[in-house]
């Protein structure tokens, strides 16, 4: 009985309750948080992982701006049947030029950590224009609006400007990057053009739509088809388990 009557104390005096609910509430908080700055794994560089694109930023930003993570994460967890379906789980270093990160907590729609490369160019134009058209069960709304969106030198400079706010935020951007920043946006959708994969390695460089001009289309496939490319996974041994 004795210590029921304390609890009773705690219980009717507010300022008390809040004062020790906080008191638990951030010692819960710190034995959670704290640890991750320590793990290994949380904390690893991992080779292959660089800054995006020009292009895949403009990429990244339609994929914000359309809100496709309130149907598809882009987070695969380290559980057998996540990573059987969609490849390797996700590394905390993978999102570590994402501002804001877009791990989803829904999944409407299959996750995407890993699609680049799944699915052919054309598959892509054609599912975003209409979902229906291959997977004939999909809910996916179509955006097939941007294929007439048109991306202009504007458009090019309010990447530049955003890769300069993220060299504050610590990307890697470097000072040639930024010089480019505005012709490598353009050069990616030209196979002729010069070559970005010098100071972006692993970035994809072609027509992505098929159509001459450069579009919004061609912007979100190029992001599309890098996600989840850039840390080769034949050769990634954690650190966590050297
Ligand atoms: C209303 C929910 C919803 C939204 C919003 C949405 N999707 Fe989807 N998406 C789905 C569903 C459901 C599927 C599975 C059926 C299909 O393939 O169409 C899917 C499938 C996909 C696939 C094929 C993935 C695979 O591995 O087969 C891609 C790529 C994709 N979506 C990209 C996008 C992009 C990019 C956006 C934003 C521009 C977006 N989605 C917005 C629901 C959504």
């Amino acid at each position: 009985m004795g210590i029921l009557d304390h609890h009773k104390k705690i219980e009717t005096h507010a300022t008390l309750l809040l004062v020790l609910s906080f008191l638990v509430v951030t010692i819960g908080g710190i034995v959670q948080i704290v640890p991750l700055f320590y793990l290994d794994n949380t904390i690893e560089k991992v080779e292959g992982m660089r800054p995006y694109s020009p292009l895949e930023l403009a990429g990244r930003e339609i994929y914000v701006r359309e809100g496709c993570y309130v149907c598809h994460s882009q987070m695969i967890r380290p559980m057998r049947d996540e990573v059987e379906r969609y490849g390797h789980y996700s590394l905390a270093a993978e999102s570590m030029y994402d501002h804001p990160f877009q791990w989803g907590s829904k999944r409407t729609g299959p996750d995407l950590a890993r699609l680049g490369g799944r699915y052919s160019d054309d598959w892509h134009v054609q599912h975003m224009i209409d979902p229906r058209a291959v997977v004939p069960e999909s809910i996916m709304p179509s955006y097939g609006f941007m294929m007439n969106r048109e991306l202009t030198r504007t458009d090019a400079e309010h990447i530049r400007d955003l890769m300069s706010v993220y060299r504050v935020l610590g990307h890697p951007y470097t000072d040639e990057m930024m010089d480019l920043a505005v012709s490598d946006f353009f050069a990616q959708v030209d196979e002729f053009g010069d070559d970005v994969t010098e100071r972006y390695p692993g970035a994809q460089q072609r027509n992505f739509d098929g159509q001459p001009q450069l579009t919004e289309m061609d912007a979100i496939i190029a992001y599309m088809q890098m996600l989840g490319t850039l840390v080769d996974f034949d050769t990634f041994v954690p650190d966590a388990s050297r």
